[in-house]
């Protein structure tokens, strides 16, 4: 499968602001995208709740809830797993997190998809 470079690990703490990068689809969709690190592995999501699709962070790359243990939607609070992207409670209903698969190596963040391009480092 295509690989394609997202950005660096540097920054990217435990429990701690994610990263945002956007993916295009084929049909030429661009979607915001995250990648959080959580029990010292990385996590990627579409940044799209599964209540509503709007962005989860409230302040660019805050996923986290305070005690680190979940993501969060800023909208209506519904929270999702870190490492699954499962619904855990709140308005998403049992709908989680769409995953999209990543490789860090390197200090690298690599996006490992056929489905998606990476379109733009946010910061
Ligand atoms: S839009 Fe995310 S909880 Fe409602």
């Amino acid at each position: 499968m295509p690989e394609k470079l997202i950005g660096s690990l540097n920054g990217l703490e435990e429990g701690g602001k994610g990263l945002r990068f956007d993916v295009q689809s084929k049909a030429g969709e661009v979607i915001p995208a995250f990648v959080v690190h959580f029990d010292y592995q990385y996590f990627a999501y579409l940044n799209r709740c599964g209540h509503i699709a709007v962005q989860l962070d409230y302040m660019p790359g805050e996923f986290f809830s305070d005690d680190g243990q979940t993501l969060i939607c800023a909208t209506h609070g519904a929270e999702y797993a870190p490492d699954t992207g499962a619904c855990l409670g709140g308005p998403c209903y049992g709908v989680g997190l769409d995953p999209i698969s990543i490789e860090a190596r390197d200090g690298q963040l690599f996006l490992i998809s056929e489905e998606y391009d990476v379109v733009v480092n946010d910061d």
